[in-house]
């Protein structure tokens, strides 16, 4: 099988198992959506009326908290049962008239409904494609000139961390490279306790963007990085092989804010004196 229909599957499945990725904004969320969404102070001041993209964000979170925020959000994702719970929350929010699920891969986005966005928003997903640069060249074609994109990843060096060991530590388990030398390699089945700690998803075909794909792939693309962070998940009291403990270890995830730079006048167009 190959990774969309794996995938697709393995997300409708965890939506029905009510993942923690697959939970929707509750209403405190919602008294309060730049909060939750923006503890870092990134998004414009003001939204409303915006067009929002939340890239491969179903689950009913991230839409339903740009549409309270005002905004015309355009959710897609592989998965039906993701985007269900968005539809689900539109209606139960009265946010109908205001988001527009879609089933698309975000490696091959067509004209979307709402293009072109002044913000597109993707949580981490990119580790479910092989090819990261398609996504970025996507995002880049449906974003205004001077858009914004905030997109989270999963680090390299967590999806390469296994374990605990017994000495309390982890195993780096997945080679960085492949061994023809290329990168971008689809990872080896996440181990249970991996799992358990929410860290990787069971069924999912999962690949390993490196660096160098993560940052430049983005800057060729023709995005400029304004700021960058890596949420801190590190709890002391956590125990042995949880996400909390692990997370002293290493940051799971990066977080990303870029700005689609505007389009330059062809030099052929310059009068030169
Ligand atoms: C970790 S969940 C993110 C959603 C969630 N609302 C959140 O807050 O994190 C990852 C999402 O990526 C979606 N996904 C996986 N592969 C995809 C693809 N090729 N195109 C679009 N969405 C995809 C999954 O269906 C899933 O809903």
């Amino acid at each position: 099988m190959t990774h969309l229909p794996r995938n697709a599957a393995a997300w409708d499945r965890l939506a029905r198992e009510g993942s923690g990725f697959a939970r929707v904004a509750t209403d405190a969320q919602i008294a309060d959506p730049r909060a939750t969404l923006d503890a870092r102070g990134w998004l414009p001041a003001d939204l409303s009326g915006k067009h929002v993209l939340c890239l491969a964000a179903g689950g009913g979170w991230q839409s339903v908290l740009y549409a309270a925020l005002g905004c015309r959000v355009t959710v897609v994702d592989l998965s039906e049962a993701m985007l269900d719970l968005d539809r689900r929350e539109a209606a139960r929010r009265g946010f109908e008239s205001l988001i527009t699920p879609m089933r698309v891969d975000m490696a091959a986005l067509p004209d979307l409904p709402g293009a072109p966005f002044d913000l597109v928003h993707q949580p981490v997903s990119a580790c479910y494609v092989p090819d990261l640069s398609a996504v970025y060249a996507g995002v880049a074609r449906v974003l205004k000139p001077g858009g914004l994109y905030i997109v989270q990843h999963k680090q390299p060096a967590s999806l390469q961390c296994f374990g605990p060991l017994p000495d309390g530590g982890y195993r780096l388990g997945a080679e960085y490279y492949r061994t023809d030398g290329t990168e971008n390699r689809r990872l080896p089945d996440p181990d249970a306790h991996t799992r358990a700690a929410g860290l990787r998803e069971a069924g999912c075909a999962e690949y390993l963007h490196t660096w160098r794909h993560l940052v430049g792939d983005l800057c060729a693309a023709g995005f400029v990085i304004e700021d960058l962070t890596e949420p801190n998940h590190a709890d002391p009291q956590a125990p042995v092989g949880s996400a909390g403990h692990r997370g002293r270890f290493l940051p799971p995830y990066v977080r990303i804010k870029a700005r689609r730079v505007e389009v330059q006048a062809p030099r052929s167009n310059l009068v030169l004196p």
